[in-house]
């Protein structure tokens, strides 16, 4: 909790408890320091609210009865910012997607006194400098750089930098699910069925070893970024859905520009009813959908298809056939492009960036693909089903007909 040495590196497998302790450790020094202002900082600003700031504000508000009347939380998308009332300390959370947001930022009492970069194997080496660079200056605390990520590439620079030579003013602290004695069953029960699904899952997320996945991406067609586009400029809109409560829902939109797929827009959210995530999507900003839209979700939870449809959605099955699942994604994949909205579809951007073919432990390729986070890749597979089932120009898809 004390230790500010100028680097703290959290390397570890997944549900190993380090997102909650660096978030208990950001909390307790911004309430004992007089000044301890902190930047939280992921790749994407967007995908800090479910992850960074909701995990701070779960230790502020669950860990101690009288933390809470101790800060003033703002939880405004894109402004999200925890406020500590008797000394003004602030935690902000920011990506590096808005660079004049980063130097921009100002605290009412001094400068940033630590940062604390989440999934630091998104962010490149120069960035890290750059971040450094603002950790300037001396004060009663010294300055406090957290990186915390899972060993996910071997040749990744964070190993080169932390690891392959010791660096001075550093600490390195590396944990596994097993040593988190908050873990619970059903997270270590999925943790351990990497075991039997792929080598490269359980070496990175089980054993916290540098994984290595030459050659098993599926994906070379992504193309990442921001693009604005109106939606009457998508020559079809097709949406999917797939079904989840400790794996996702997701729900896209998705359409075609001269033969190249864009995914435009994206609802997430894990350990959700079907209600609960049917009035998420009613409450979203997108005033169009859902009425307006024909959506094919996953086939096997019929009941949940009707639930939406007494709604005022039209949710159609997939069709599920043998091999449609890598029909699916050879359809994907041959496609000219897959543009993925940077922002928008955070999710989608991990999961079909990260998609791999099974691994053996000998290192051999498998010929499947690894059913791990890929439930945004099958929501749109799902949209695309009369594509990919070829039945696309025979049949009306996309906007209603009225
Ligand atoms: N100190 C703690 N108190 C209570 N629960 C904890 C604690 N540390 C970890 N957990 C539990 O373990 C889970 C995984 O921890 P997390 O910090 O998210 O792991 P990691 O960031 O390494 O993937 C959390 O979601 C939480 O349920
Ligand atoms: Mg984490």
């Amino acid at each position: 909790m004390k230790n500010y040495q100028r680097y703290g590196i959290y390397k570890g497998g997944a549900g190993a408890g380090k997102s909650w302790w660096i978030a208990q450790k950001i909390v307790y020094n911004t309430i004992i320091h007089d000044v301890f202002n902190v930047l939280v900082i992921r790749k994407v600003g967007a995908t800090n609210h479910d992850s960074t700031f909701s995990q701070i504000k779960k230790i502020i508000t669950q860990t101690f009865d009288n933390w809470q009347a101790l800060f003033q939380i703002n939880e405004s998308r894109g402004n999200e910012a925890v406020r500590c009332l008797h000394n003004n300390n602030k935690i902000a959370f920011k990506g590096l997607d808005d660079e004049e947001k980063i130097k921009s930022i100002t605290f009412d009492n001094g400068d940033v006194t630590c940062i604390w970069v989440e999934e630091a194997t998104e962010i490149q080496e120069n960035e890290l400098n750059q971040l450094n660079l603002r950790l300037r200056g001396v004060g009663y605390v010294p300055k406090h750089l957290i990186l915390s990520f899972n060993p996910i590439d071997s040749s990744h620079w964070l190993k080169k930098r932390f690891f392959d030579k010791k660096q001075d003013n550093c600490y390195i602290v590396e944990t596994t699910y097993k040593q988190n004695r908050f873990i619970d069953a059903e997270y270590k029960k999925e943790l351990e069925s990497y075991k039997d699904m792929d080598y490269y899952y359980y070496s990175v997320y089980c054993m916290n070893q540098w994984g290595s996945r030459s050659e098993t991406t599926v994906f070379t067609n992504l193309k990442i970024h921001g693009f604005d586009i109106p939606e009457y400029q998508y020559q079809n809109i097709m949406a999917g859905m797939d079904f989840g409560f400790n794996h996702a829902t997701c729900l896209y939109l998705v359409g075609f520009i001269d033969g190249e797929l864009y995914i435009f827009k994206e609802w997430y959210a894990k350990r959700k009813t079907n209600r609960e995530f049917i009035d998420l999507v009613k409450s979203s900003d997108t005033p169009e959908f859902p009425t307006g839209y024909h959506i094919t979700a996953e086939s096997a939870e019929p009941d949940r298809i009707v639930e939406w449809n007494d709604d005022c959605f039209e949710v159609y099955p997939t069709i599920k056939n043998k091999g449609s699942l890598m029909r699916g994604i050879n359809y994907l994949k041959q496609l000219p492009a897959i543009h993925i909205h940077q922002t928008n579809c955070p999710n989608a951007v991990r999961s079909f960036q990260n998609l791999k073919y099974n691994q053996y432990k000998n290192g051999v390729i498998g010929e499947r693909v690894v059913e791990i986070d890929d439930d945004p890749v099958a929501a749109v597979r799902y949209a695309l089903t009369d594509f990919i089932e070829d039945k696309g120009s025979s049949h009306f898809f996309g906007r209603r007909l009225y």
